[in-house]
């Protein structure tokens, strides 16, 4: 079944409150649902009350407390049916459900792993406790009572300020929670059992104090310091930047191992894939620790962004997403360096957005029609929303922008709204017509932007001429012109920029080019010289741009323009084009050269003392195989990428040799570790180095070394990286592996680590060292984290280990696919998207992928995630 946006309606009735009791059982709990509702004005006064269900069963039903007849309702797993309502007054109705929470390995809904009980309710997960109208423009706040056994559950957290709790029978305890913000059922929580807790608080900009608890399992508390401090580091900073303040008296996270996503941000109760919670220097890298800071900050800043301002339904799920993500963005940006932020950023779009929009998996930002909405948590809703909102911020300037961010809070607080709504706030606080802007929202696919270039030496007169292109999507064949905001500078060869007398032929504001037309003529009048352009610094909008460029132009932008981002953008640019030819000589043959200007620049840039070492280190990690697969376009062969990329690499580390040691030996953090950005970035630049070093040395001793030498984990992962990817046969890397493995049995998050080094080792041998892997007794085929170490890394980041030429890699991750999917849906549909570019590849390849994926289209019982993911591909 197919839900389309322009069905969407209000429900007929609408919910004042909600009191829900659990008695938890672990494979028989009761939730009885108390639920007041009435008519809503103007609706038909005969309709019935429809609730969603999934895989419910009725147990007992109360209309005001009395018994209601069987005739007037039906109860299906589905739904639940009540006709005959009063048509005015408001009714209660009262619902008995008994779920089992042992049994649900989809992990969605109320579930019960480790001994915890825990929910994940977003996006259509409440109905598989009660039935409900289960949607997010049905606002009410809730009341919660849970019973449970006292002695397994000393832990009873539900949403909002704690109201009272104690002995409730003979062996049990209870807990009452009320939320007084009237909120959806996707942001219901609950979390039962024995766990640790950490304890803080934080007093808001208002003076009042918060009590802040992060919940892990007992002899973890000692890692949650670095959560804790993001999470005092994120309040402090939505309240300065956007004015957002908290709004209950306490605040808590709770970290749980089994968890499909990475975090959840349930009012008041945020739940955690522990890998997102969990740090200290010697089982976290600084990657963790970012990602650690970014999301407890994205969760906590979902409270105003998603929560007091909830979606109207599903299809603007980026309305908060996207900005959440932006905001989450700009915290990690203010917290860190920001160039270095940004280029992390563009790398994950254009590796995963641009991917996923150039193919059958392609979708609008915000959609208009959806099977199976969990399949729509994507990184165009997450990303691409990102940078829709940061257009907005570009277009409008900081001012306006922050104008039309208080009116959104102003005007919609409380409500669920629409793309629209917000968009709207943004028109009224600038007076800007964001008409034409809005096709970022509904028009799939990147577009691309040609540019050419001429100069008028006599004239003093420089033009550019764009020709803007969205590519057809899946559904949508047509494209309109769409508005571009372009950050650009013109580089004189004296190192400053061209102050142009006048422009012609698009609006400029400040430094931000419009372009708004198919084909746009710009020019700039007053320009003494031939300048050298940059364009889309801080990567602007999210396009692809082709403009051919001189290589030494490209140099010059590297090596001098003012924007960071901009310095490595030019770089890559110069990169690229070497990686393709490279690999379209090691598929055709003829001999691999390289500009000498790409290991020169690479090597200044690197050797820069003035720059910081993050930024560097961006510079020496060359474009990936993925990125050199996108670039190429189509009829891909990744052995042939890869050895192209492999001879450029070779080039570079021996030309650079010199240089990497001593960076290798200059970088070397020493001492207390500190998680900071200038020191990880210290240590992401040594590790580059060493990368280098391994391939310029050619052999696995001064990575075993620095292995033996690590003192975080960081380094000892690093260095265990090089030696498994450059030497997968040395004993060196054997016994590095196996001293990994020893040390760290007992923690599963590092275990991941150790999967997911050995998922990616290049070549077609990998398939075998994962299918051993499986075996292992460190491996749990029903922990998502672990799956996705290890199957999901293979298949999503070992482009000649999965994309083997004899099909085997793909007829692996369909069988996984078909193992996965009856127990945990979610889990198997978000991994075969991993398959989303296979119509790019070769034409051996892509019949073995179209093979693989026809086989489990015709699997007999698929759910509806999957199916609705294979037969997008397949037909997209
Ligand atoms: N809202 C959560 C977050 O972004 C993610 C929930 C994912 N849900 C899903 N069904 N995939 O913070
Ligand atoms: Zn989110």
């Amino acid at each position: 079944r197919i839900i389309h946006l322009a069905d969407y309606r209000p429900t007929d009735f609408v919910l004042e409150r909600v009191d829900l009791t659990f008695e938890l059982d672990p494979t028989n709990t009761k939730v009885d649902a108390r639920l007041i509702f009435h008519r809503r004005e103007g609706a038909d006064p005969g309709a019935p009350l429809v609730l969603d269900g999934d895989e419910l069963s009725l147990s007992g039903l109360l209309f005001d407390q009395g018994e209601i007849p069987a005739s007037q309702y039906d109860a299906t797993p589905e739904s639940l049916t009540i006709r005959d309502l009063p048509a005015q007054t408001p009714f209660e109705i009262t619902i008995t459900t008994f779920i089992n929470p042992e049994a649900n390995t989809q992990l969605m809904g109320l579930y019960r792993t480790n001994g915890i009980y825990c929910t994940q309710c977003e996006a259509e997960g409440f109905r598989r406790i009660t039935y409900f109208p289960d949607r997010p423009d049905v606002l009410a706040p809730y009341t919660i009572t849970i019973i449970a056994d006292k002695a397994a559950n000393p832990v009873l957290l539900s949403n909002g300020n704690f109201l009272g709790g104690g002995g409730y029978d003979e062996g049990r305890a209870f807990a009452a929670w009320f939320d007084p913000h009237p909120k959806p059922s996707y942001l219901f929580a609950l979390v039962a059992g024995d766990l640790g807790v950490v304890e803080d608080t934080f007093t808001t900009m208002s003076g009042r104090e918060v009590a802040l608890k992060i919940y892990v399992e007992h002899g973890k508390e000692a890692r949650v310091g670095y959560a804790m401090d993001a999470l005092k580091r994120s309040m402090k900073w939505d309240e300065e930047v956007f004015g957002r303040e908290y709004d209950l008296d306490i605040f808590m996270i709770v970290a749980v191992s089994d968890f499909n996503m990475g975090a959840m941000e349930n009012k008041g109760l945020n739940v955690f894939n522990d890998k997102y919670v969990l740090a200290d220097p010697e089982i976290a890298t600084d990657a963790d620790y970012a990602n650690i800071e970014a999301i407890i900050a994205h969760e906590y800043f979902h409270n105003w962004t998603g929560n007091r301002i909830t979606c109207r339904d599903w299809f603007q799920l980026c309305l908060k997403e996207g900005l959440t993500v932006y905001r989450d963005h700009e915290f990690s940006a203010d917290q860190r360096s920001r160039a270095v932020k940004r280029i992390a950023e563009v790398r994950h779009l254009k590796s995963e957005q641009f991917p996923e929009d150039a193919g059958p998996l392609a979708h609008p930002v915000r959609p208009t029609k959806y099977r199976e909405i969990n399949n729509f948590y994507t990184t165009t809703v997450y990303e691409k929303g990102s940078e829709v909102t940061r257009m907005i911020a570009t277009i409008l300037g900081p001012q306006l922008f922050k104008a039309g961010m208080d009116l959104y809070f102003e005007r919609h607080d409380g409500e669920a709204a629409t793309i629209e709504d917000f968009v709207k706030c943004f028109e009224d606080a600038s007076g800007r017509d964001l008409t034409q802007f809005s096709l970022w929202y509904h028009q799939a696919g990147t577009p691309l932007v040609s540019v050419s270039s001429a100069f008028d030496q006599p004239k003093g007169v420089f033009t550019l001429s764009f020709e803007q292109l969205v590519p057809p999507t899946p559904g949508q064949s047509a494209k309109e012109p769409m508005h571009i905001p372009l950050r650009f500078g013109l580089l004189l060869p004296d190192g400053t920029e061209a102050k142009p007398t006048a422009i012609e032929g698009a609006e400029v504001t400040g430094d931000v080019l419009h372009l708004t037309r198919r084909n746009q003529v710009v020019t700039f009048s007053g320009i003494a010289g031939r300048p050298v352009v940059t364009l889309n610094r801080g990567f602007s909008a999210p396009v692809n741009v082709h403009f051919e460029q001189a290589p030494a132009d490209l140099a010059h932008i590297a090596r001098h323009d003012a924007d960071l981002f901009a310095r490595w953008q030019a770089f890559s640019d110069i990169a690229l084009p070497n990686l393709v030819e490279a690999a379209r000589k090691a598929r055709d043959g003829g001999e691999i050269t390289v500009d000498p200007l790409l290991a020169e620049t690479l090597i200044a840039v690197a050797g820069d003392e003035t720059l910081e070492p993050a930024f560097r280190a961006q510079i020496l990690a060359l474009p990936s195989e993925a990125d050199v697969a996108r670039e190429h376009g189509s009829n891909n062969d990744p052995d042939a990428i890869r050895a192209g990329r492999e001879a450029v690499l070779s080039v570079v580390a021996h030309q650079g040799a010199a240089l990497f040691a001593a960076l290798f030996d200059r970088n070397h953090t020493r001492g207390s570790f500190t998680p900071d950005a200038a020191s990880a970035g210290k240590r992401t630049l040594r590790n580059a180095a060493l990368g280098y070093l391994a391939i310029a040395e050619g052999t696995p001793e001064r990575a075993a070394k620095a292995f033996a030498t690590a003192d975080n984990m960081t380094d000892l992962s690093a260095a265990l990286t090089v030696l498994a990817h450059r030497f997968p046969e040395a004993p060196e890397t054997e016994a590095a592996l196996e001293s990994f493995r020893a040390r760290f049995a007992e923690n599963p998050l590092v275990i991941d680590k150790w999967f997911a080094i050995q998922a990616t080792i290049p070549g077609s041998g990998a398939l075998a060292r994962v299918e051993r892997l499986m075996e292992s007794p460190l491996f749990n085929g029903s922990n998502p984290n672990r799956v996705r170490a290890l199957v999901g890394t293979f298949a999503f980041s070992n482009p000649t280990g999965f994309n083997r030429p004899d099909g085997e890699g793909y007829r692996f991750l369909a069988s996984q696919i078909l193992e996965i999917d009856p127990k945990n849906p979610q889990l198997a549909a978000r991994i075969l998207t991993s398959m989303r570019s296979w119509r790019a590849l070769e034409e051996v390849r892509a019949e073995h992928a179209l093979n693989a994926l026809r086989r489990i289209a015709g699997a007999e019982k698929l759910s509806a995630d999957v199916s609705d993911i294979v037969e997008r591909m397949l037909n997209g």
